[in-house]
């Protein structure tokens, strides 16, 4: 075969993709997060069904992507439009960035941001957000090698019942 690149193909997500992706995650969700200690945040919980489709893969704020091989889901990227901050500024926010494990290092989660990428530049929206775990610094630096930087934004987080 001459080359797996030419066989990968990025296409918007659909409903239908759901079981795929569930699929591609749970053979990840065991692996242990590189320059992660043990933690609970060194493995992944269980995502479902309904999570997924509550966002609407395919809905007007969507900017989901799936990357094929020969026909098969190995690799998603889930992501949607979010109106944030005073003046309010439309970015497009990614949730999940995952590649099946046998296909990794083909440049295929590359390929999934830039589709993400298009998609918001296409309607106009001129920022994309990745948030990212200050101790996973293997992912920090792909999305550096990506052409992200890290911004002046700090994220709060709080119960939601005191
Ligand atoms: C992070 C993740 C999505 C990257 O997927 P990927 O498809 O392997 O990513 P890419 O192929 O674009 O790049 C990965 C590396 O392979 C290299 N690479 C890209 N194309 C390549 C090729 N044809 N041959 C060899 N290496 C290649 C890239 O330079 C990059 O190297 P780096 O890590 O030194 O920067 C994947 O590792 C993954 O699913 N991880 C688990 C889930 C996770 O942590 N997701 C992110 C948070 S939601």
């Amino acid at each position: 075969m001459a080359s797996t690149e030419k066989e990968i193909k990025i296409r918007p997500m659909e409903r239908g993709d759901i079981d795929a992706i569930l699929a591609v995650y749970s053979k990840i969700r065991e692996e242990k997060i590189p320059g992660v200690k043990r933690s609970r945040l060194s493995y992944r919980g269980a995502m479902t069904f309904d999570e997924v489709a509550s966002t609407n893969p395919g809905g007007p704020l969507d900017l989901s992507c799936v990357a094929e091989v020969n026909g098969q889901v190995v690799g998603f990227i889930w992501g949607r439009l979010a109106f944030v901050g005073i003046p309010i500024d439309e970015v497009g926010i990614i949730h999940m960035l995952i590649v099946d494990p046998d296909y990794q290092k083909q440049g295929i989660a590359a390929k999934l941001v830039d589709a993400l990428a298009e998609r918001c530049h296409a309607r106009g929206v001129e920022t994309v957000r990745a948030v990212i775990d200050e101790r996973h610094w293997e992912l920090q630096n792909y999305f550096q090698g990506l052409g992200f930087h890290r911004s002046e934004l700090t994220i709060y987080t709080r119960t939601s019942k005191d």
